[in-house]
């Protein structure tokens, strides 16, 4: 189930059904879509350290990892409806909810490291957190930065968009990745991330795309065999609360949750950094080989900018909303 603008009508409600504000001590749950040893446990971690330490013991909070409470996306509808505290989850999992954080995932508008902390810490990550708020009812309140999300597959190495002819990919519910694949010729399959670890043990999909962080987190290496090293999405990883429960905390806690997401995003930024090069080298020492795309990638650019953007336009907001992430990041005006 999606909730957009009925979700107003469920956050007043559930607020509501929890009764009395929150001020006694308590252990929040933060589902994890990922695995040990990822981005999200990362940022998951250095979220409790902190939240203990500013909320001077008061508060902890513990990590269900690999999808323990749910799919990603059926997480944010059960903080929406205040079920569930917090989760950790990749943006592409949140655009079904608040189609403006599309513009994050739009193939090939984030090209770095710097961008993603740029665009995320700045007005336009603002705004977005704003969005989804009113749209799907849970509030950003930290970011995860994992990298490019590269291509893995268990059947051949893959240079060219010629070379995707036929393998069959997983890809999130989610429309622009279902359509970028499409640019480059494939029909992919769209599967809940719980499920793709089963789906690529069981050849039901030949492979899927992710952050080197994520294929090391999930073991993918395990089934997979060729990464592409594409970058076409660079994924990002926020941390939601429950915005019900959120603002049935005392100021001083909400406080507390705030500055804790902060510290834990700053953490985030710093071991994608310290540890994204090592993971890489340890997935090709379990056997991994990776390829990079021919023509640096130039084909796979062309088809995805030029027949996916103009699609999704109006879903994030209009042309100028585009327009105004590529100021933000010094690139060309689109039309
Ligand atoms: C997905 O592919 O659904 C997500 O990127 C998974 C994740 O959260 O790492």
């Amino acid at each position: 189930m999606i909730f957009n603008k009925g979700l107003l009508f469920v956050t007043v409600l559930a607020t509501s059904l929890l009764t009395t504000s929150l001020t006694h001590a308590k252990n929040f749950k933060i589902a994890v879509g990922d695995g040990a040893g990822g981005a999200q446990e990362a940022l998951g971690e250095a979220f409790i350290a902190t939240l203990e330490e500013e909320s001077k013991g008061k508060h902890s909070a513990s990590l269900f990892l690999n999808g323990q409470l749910g799919s990603e996306q059926d997480t944010v509808n059960s903080a929406a409806i205040g079920t569930l505290d917090f989760s950790i989850l990749a943006i592409n999992n949140i655009t079904p909810f608040s189609p403006t954080v599309g513009t994050l995932t739009l193939p090939y508008v984030i090209l770095s490291l710097e961008d993603a902390v740029n665009l995320t810490q700045g007005p336009v990550g603002q705004g977005l957190i704003e969005n989804t708020i009113r749209d799907a009812g849970v509030r950003i309140i930290g970011w995860a930065y994992s990298g490019f999300r590269v291509l893995t597959n268990s059947k051949r190495p893959v240079s060219s968009v010629d070379d995707l002819k036929g393998l069959v990919i997983r890809v999130p519910k989610n429309e622009i990745m279902i359509e970028t694949y499409k640019s480059w010729g494939v029909n992919p399959t769209p599967m809940a991330w719980s499920e793709t670890f089963a789906g690529l043990q069981q050849k039901v999909v030949d492979g899927q795309d992710n952050p080197y962080l994520t294929v090391y987190a999930m073991k993918f290496d395990e089934v997979q065999k060729y990464i592409t090293n594409i970058r076409y999405i660079f994924s990002i990883e926020p941390l939601i609360v429950s915005e019900a429960i959120f603002q049935n905390l005392s100021k001083k806690d909400q406080t507390a949750i705030l500055a804790a997401g902060k510290k834990a995003t700053q953490f985030s930024e710093q071991l994608l950094r310290d540890k994204e090069e090592a993971i890489k080298v340890e997935l090709v020492k379990r056997g991994m080989q990776i390829t990079e795309p021919a023509n640096n990638e130039k084909e796979f650019i062309e088809l995805a900018t030029k027949t996916v953007w103009p699609k999704f336009y109006d879903s994030v907001g209009g042309v100028e909303k585009l327009n105004k992430v590529l100021k933000e990041l010094d690139r060309p005006q689109v039309k």
